[in-house]
């Protein structure tokens, strides 16, 4: 059976970190707007670049980001949906492009969100993620999937990453009224290890 999930947390709830162990899982496509943005960050739009309002920590542009991913869920058979939608206008435009199976919504404490962001390494090459205290490499500074180089995303910065939480403390209530008044929504703490949680969304979705 195909799933259609989303995923939904504020910057650091460990949207990414679980999207990839579902895609994993249950043989979907992870389609995630943060990773697209990124790879497409100097691309001239009508409203500028996504890089300008990312390294702000702000949203891109609703018809920007639509456009990516309806094309991404046109193309999938079965998806886990991480980043997206932040705002009401972006939940009603998914609502009219597809039907969810669960929409999970990751809850974690805001000062535990500053410490994961701060302290996020991504790899330069493959993406893989780790954190210097939570989930360390097993050499300081290089991916132990690919030997690749960490570095810190430009928006894991303690000002940006406060600012991408109070963009998203500020949008995102309506877009959870909006999926708890479609049945769909269901809470899980996201404070415990990743596997710990994994097993959480894991019975969520199957039950
Ligand atoms: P995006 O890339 O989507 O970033 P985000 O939502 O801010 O989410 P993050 O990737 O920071 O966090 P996450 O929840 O995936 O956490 P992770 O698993 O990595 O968006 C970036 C920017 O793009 C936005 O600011 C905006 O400008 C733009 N954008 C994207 N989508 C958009 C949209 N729809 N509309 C408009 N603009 C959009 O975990 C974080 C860290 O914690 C990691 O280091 C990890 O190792 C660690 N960790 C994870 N789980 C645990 C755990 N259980 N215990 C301990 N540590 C953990």
């Amino acid at each position: 059976m195909s799933h259609r999930i989303l995923l939904l947390g504020a910057p650091g709830a460990g949207k990414g970190t679980q999207s990839a162990k579902l895609a994993d899982e249950y043989g979907v496509e992870h389609v995630t707007t943060g990773d697209a943005l990124r790879a497409n960050k100097e691309m001239e739009t009508e409203y500028g670049t996504p890089k300008s309002f990312m390294d702000a920590g702000e949203l891109v542009p609703n018809p920007v980001v639509n456009e990516i991913v309806e094309a991404a869920l046109d193309d999938a058979d079965g998806f886990v949906l991480d980043g997206y939608p932040r705002n009401l206008e972006q939940a009603e435009f998914l609502s009219s492009i597809t039907v969810l199976d669960a929409v999970i919504l990751l809850d974690v404490d805001e000062e535990v969100l500053v410490d994961r962001l701060t302290g996020r390494r991504v790899c330069d090459d493959c993406g893989a993620n780790f954190h210097v205290d939570f989930q360390p490499p097993e050499e300081p500074g290089v991916c132990d999937e690919c030997g690749g180089e960490l570095v810190q995303r430009e928006d894991d910065t303690e000002e940006t990453a406060r600012e991408r939480l109070e963009v998203f403390y500020e949008n995102t209530e309506p877009v959870v009224d909006h999926f708890r008044d479609e049945g769909v929504l269901v809470e899980v703490d996201g404070e415990a290890t990743p596997d710990e949680v994994f097993d959480r969304i894991r019975d969520v979705v199957e039950n």
